[in-house]
């Protein structure tokens, strides 16, 4: 167990769903958290479980070694602004979960002396299966190791250059609504094939999670995978193959590229 304390600025979707899965994975003590916001009514649960629950930001940072951002992108200047006079980069690294805020945009307001991370997770980091792809600025090579530690305790996590930011944006945190909406499809068309909406969520969602941790344990190839299931002239070729002629692959991939897009044009 680390002796690190962490504050959490932003006790939000994604704030507080790290200082849960944090402390339920016994990675630090609860005392060890400290969780901001303006309005402590939706973190009391926290509290409750022993995390320290504020409206003060510099408090909070004040004896922490780790300040996770967790507030929207528009709020992190704002928020870099109010506590960098009480900010050491000697004790200090600052982990920023907020989409499409650069790391130079952080050093230009505080410098690039500080251990700077970016991290982008997804909403199963709520129950400790999120993928977090991390980045990290020149000052921070001595606390990479402890920073993805944090996120393994909540799901995997790969270390990338900050210029795959917006596309681990895409295919990580947006790749969560892409994977329920096919799912969903599977129990409309489960329905239509005689199952109950209870037995047909059961089916395709259980049906998905295997499916991808085939890949996760085997390491193999989707396509090798697939090919265990299509015996020649049978049903799974068919439909797949009825699948594709309707732009299946393409869609998913014409989407994803929308998405990636919207981003850049948009951040
Ligand atoms: N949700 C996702 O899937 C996801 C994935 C990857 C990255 N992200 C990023 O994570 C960040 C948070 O997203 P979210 O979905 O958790 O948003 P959210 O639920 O709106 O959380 C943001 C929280 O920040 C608090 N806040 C606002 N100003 C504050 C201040 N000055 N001091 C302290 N707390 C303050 C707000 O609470 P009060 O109003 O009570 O202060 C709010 O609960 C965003 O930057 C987003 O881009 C989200």
């Amino acid at each position: 167990m680390s002796n690190n304390k962490i504050a959490i600025i932003g006790g939000g979707n994604l704030g507080a769903s790290i200082a849960e899965g944090l402390i339920q994975s016994g990675f630090v003590q609860a005392q060890q958290i400290t969780i901001t916001k303006r309005n402590l009514q939706t973190i009391q649960h926290l509290a409750d479980k022993g995390a320290r629950v504020s409206t003060d930001n510099i408090a909070a940072i004040k004896d922490a070694q780790y300040i996770i951002l967790a507030v929207k992108p528009f709020q992190i200047k704002d928020v870099l602004t109010e506590i960098k006079p009480y900010l050491q980069a000697n004790q200090h690294t600052i982990i920023s979960v907020a989409t499409g805020v650069w790391m130079k945009d952080i050093e230009a307001i505080l410098d690039s002396s500080f251990a700077i991370f970016r991290a982008m997770p997804n909403t199963a980091i709520a129950i400790q299966q999120s993928m977090t792809c991390i980045c990290s600025n020149a000052s921070a090579n001595k606390q990479v190791g402890f920073v993805t530690d944090l996120f393994n305790q909540l799901g995997k996590t790969i270390l990338i250059d900050e210029k795959l930011m917006d596309a681990a944006s895409v295919l990580g945190a947006c790749g969560t609504a892409y994977a329920l909406r096919y799912i969903r499809a599977n129990i409309q068309g489960g329905i239509e094939i005689g199952f109950s909406a209870a037995q047909a969520s059961l089916i395709a969602a259980q049906t998905v999670k295997g499916a991808a941790d085939l890949l996760l344990t085997k390491y193999t190839h989707a396509e090798r995978e697939i090919d265990k299931v299509t015996a020649p002239m049978g049903c799974t070729i068919a439909g797949l193959n009825e699948m594709e002629h309707q732009g299946f692959s393409s869609s998913l991939i014409r989407g994803l590229i929308t998405s990636f897009q919207k981003i850049k044009k948009d951040m």
